[in-house]
């Protein structure tokens, strides 16, 4: 299985607009892919413009922000690549497109490392980060996902947010279970075990 990062990517299109997603970034080699499935703006962007920057940050709200449509988080422009990189990364990767390999449903770009920058110390693990991240991978594939199973994950990753999480946790985790509700239109009782 190949190593794989969470990150947030970053597209433009041709007009230089700025689009926002997490993405899990496949090891591939000394490079990265870049798999998003149909349809999505990035794919669209990444044929447009063949560039992107990876920006890795512990503020888990803008994971949980781009699936709950507040995307608006700030970017601060790249050095090497013609698409910004997040405010807030901790760390980015400036990457350009080397190869597609298309697929009908989840195309494959293949990036290579332009340049990688560090801006702020990494702080360490907390769980409940982890947790918020899992559960907008839930969030993400709630249109795929027996409810069963769904309610069952956030049990078990709602005890970590609340025994180990502070504030910015507290919300992100407010933003996904909100989005969780309405998809499901009603209440979900998530509770601690
Ligand atoms: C941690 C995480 C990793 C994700 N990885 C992928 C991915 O590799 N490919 C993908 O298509 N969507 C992925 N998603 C879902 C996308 O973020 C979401 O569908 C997004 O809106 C992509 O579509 P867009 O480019 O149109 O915005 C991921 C979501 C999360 C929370």
């Amino acid at each position: 299985m190949p190593m794989i990062r969470e990150s947030i990517v970053i597209t433009a299109d041709r007009q230089g607009q700025a689009h926002i997603a997490p993405i899990g970034l496949i090891a591939e080699g000394d490079g990265w892919i870049i798999a998003p499935f149909r349809p999505s703006t990035t794919l669209d962007n990444l044929r447009a413009v063949p560039f992107a920057t990876a920006s890795h940050t512990d503020d888990v709200r803008v994971f949980a922000g781009c699936l709950t449509s507040r995307r608006d988080w700030p970017t601060i422009a790249s050095d090497n690549v013609p698409v910004p990189r997040l405010a807030a990364a901790l760390a980015h990767a400036e990457l350009a497109v080397t190869e597609v390999r298309d697929d009908p449903e989840r195309p494959r770009f293949l990036c290579r490392v332009v340049s990688i920058a560090t801006h702020a110390p990494f702080p360490g693990f907390n769980r409940a980060k982890a947790a918020v991240i899992e559960a907008a991978i839930l969030v993400s594939r709630l249109q795929m996902l027996p409810r069963e199973r769904i309610q069952r994950e956030l049990n078990h990753l709602q005890s970590a947010v609340d025994k180990t999480g502070g504030p910015e946790e507290a919300e992100a985790w407010r933003w996904l279970m909100e989005k969780v509700q309405a998809h499901e239109r009603g209440p979900i009782s998530v509770h601690n075990p």
